[in-house]
């Protein structure tokens, strides 16, 4: 079907999981943080979301330490992979949770318990936002869950003190950002993906 507008944004909407080494300019990183700030915040809450914007290769190797440490898991690492299609690159023997973007944006969120889950609500709303924005750039970008759940799995090989943090935040959601280094296709939106029902029906 042919789109324009939204759903034309949509169908060209993709994970990107391989970069080129090609750093992101500082206009585009701007452009990416003013559509951050076009998210919506639970109760509008915004001083409990801060983004921390790595490019720093030796930090985000840091952060990559639980990941590698849980794909030792096999079992988990199967789960994780199993539905996605570029596999190889989720699975490669050099393995880089960031897929060698040339940055990473981390949003973290102020540690509450106000309203129980929130926090996962708002991480995402921000990170769609430059997600969508980067596809609006025509640039890659894939978000990044593994290895800040891994931090979480295994303390020993938490390594958020690499982000330099204000007090009380915690890192939930990134997104990994770069210059495709394969052409992104669109893909077809299926009307059917999701369950749906309706009421009355
Ligand atoms: C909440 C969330 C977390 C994700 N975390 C990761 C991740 O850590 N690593 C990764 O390679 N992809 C991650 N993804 C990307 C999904 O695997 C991807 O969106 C899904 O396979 C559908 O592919 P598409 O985005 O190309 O349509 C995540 C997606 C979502 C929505």
């Amino acid at each position: 079907m042919d789109h324009t507008g939204f759903l034309d944004l949509l169908e060209r909407r993709r994970s990107c999981r391989r970069f080129t080494p090609e750093k992101l300019d500082r206009e585009t990183i701007g452009r990416l943080l003013l559509a951050a700030c076009g998210a919506p915040v639970g109760s509008n809450r915004n001083e409990d979301i801060h983004i921390t914007v790595v490019e720093d290769r030796a930090v985000l190797d840091e952060l990559a330490a639980a990941m590698k440490r849980r794909r030792e898991d096999r079992e988990a690492l199967r789960l994780i992979t199993e539905k996605i299609p570029d596999r190889s690159a989720a699975a490669e023997d050099v393995f880089d949770p960031f897929y060698g973007a040339p940055a990473v944006f981390i949003v973290s969120h102020r540690v509450q318990d106000l309203q129980p889950g929130i926090e996962y609500a708002n991480v995402m709303s921000v990170a769609m936002m430059m997600h969508l924005e980067a596809t609006e750039l025509g640039l890659g970008s894939v978000f990044m869950w593994g290895s800040l759940e891994a931090m979480r799995m295994y303390p020993e090989y938490d390594r958020t003190s690499e982000l330099r943090l204000p007090e009380g935040f915690q890192p939930l959601l990134g997104l990994a950002v770069g210059h495709p280094a394969i052409p992104l296709e669109s893909k077809e939106i299926l009307p059917d993906k999701f369950g749906v029902n309706a009421l009355p029906e």
